[in-house]
């Protein structure tokens, strides 16, 4: 695996890449890697001739009361990984390389940002749609693997793709989950045996809402209060959201003819866990 700091040195090694006319898959991520970063970069290299992956964690991101400075970092590590998943390439910038003194331009898009977690985490996908923006200018891939446990922030990079005319293919990947269902997470390392537990009432509340749909409830409504009452039963977890809304524009929804896509994000002492299922058509 080739790892690059600089910007013109992962764009010279890309362009030589697709030169040879190999099919680029791209895999971003802040590190920390788990079983859910690996599953994005396996669909890759069963799709693509040639992967590469990022590294970096994103200050543009964060806000000012957030876990950038202690967001987890295992370099080496993540490197061991990413070469025994096959990984050509690997983009690891620095803060000052990705955003040099003086760089004023961002990617906003507009309304959906705002939705689900833009709506307690202000500027957060301003953040993440400026930096995925450049990456994909960078990597220029055919094929860009994203995971579907980040639900808002696929419908807001699907968004800016389309609108941008970015020549790339997002691809969803499934959530990867810990054998009782929590799902994994770089920031599940932050939380200690009890708040473990109790991080469960996401997946609890999640599952709940899945019976109840396929046994007939689908007033979104009862839905939302059957799931609210399954995280309050828990005082370990402070409820941010849970909210029933149509996958691509994430507005709430009346009914569940179409799927949907059921979102929660909870605070677990101090840290703040989402998780998301999707319903089929009823
Ligand atoms: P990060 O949280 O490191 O996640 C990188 C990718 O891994 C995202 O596409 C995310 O949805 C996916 N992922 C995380 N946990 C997963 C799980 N349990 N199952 C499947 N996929 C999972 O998301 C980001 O980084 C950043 O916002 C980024 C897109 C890199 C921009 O900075």
């Amino acid at each position: 695996m080739r790892i690059f700091e600089q910007v013109s040195a992962m764009q010279q090694a890309c362009r030589e890449l697709r030169q040879t006319g190999t099919t680029l898959g791209f895999v971003p991520t802040m590190g920390a890697l788990h079983a859910g970063h690996l599953s994005l970069v396996r669909a890759a290299r069963a799709q693509c001739g040639a992967v590469a992956a990022s590294i970096f964690v994103n200050p543009l991101q964060f806000g000012p009361k957030e876990d950038l400075a202690r967001y987890p970092r295992s370099f080496e590590q993540d490197c061991r990984l990413l070469v025994s998943e096959g990984v050509d390439l690997l983009f690891a910038p620095t803060v000052e390389q990705m955003y040099p003194p003086g760089a004023v331009t961002v990617v906003h898009v507009e309304g959906l940002s705002e939705k689900l977690d833009g709506k307690s985490r202000p500027g957060h996908f301003r953040g993440v749609t400026t930096v995925v923006a450049k990456l994909f200018e960078i990597v220029r891939p055919q094929f860009a693997y994203f995971g579907q446990k980040d639900a808002a922030q696929l419908a807001v990079l699907r968004k800016m793709v389309r609108d941008l005319n970015i020549d790339v293919e997002i691809v969803a990947c499934p959530t990867i989950r810990e054998a009782d269902g929590i799902a994994m997470s770089s920031r599940n390392v932050y939380l200690s045996p009890d708040e473990r537990q109790q991080a469960l009432c996401l997946w609890r509340a999640l599952s709940r809402v899945r019976s109840l749909a396929a046994a007939g409830e689908h007033d979104p409504k009862k839905l939302i209060s059957a799931a609210r009452q399954t995280i309050a039963a828990e005082p370990g977890a402070q409820l941010d959201y849970i909210e029933i809304v149509d996958p691509d524009t994430l507005d709430p929804l009346n009914e569940l003819e179409h799927g949907a896509l059921v979102a929660v994000a909870c605070v677990v002492g101090k840290t703040r866990l989402i998780d998301n299922i999707l319903l089929p058509r009823y």
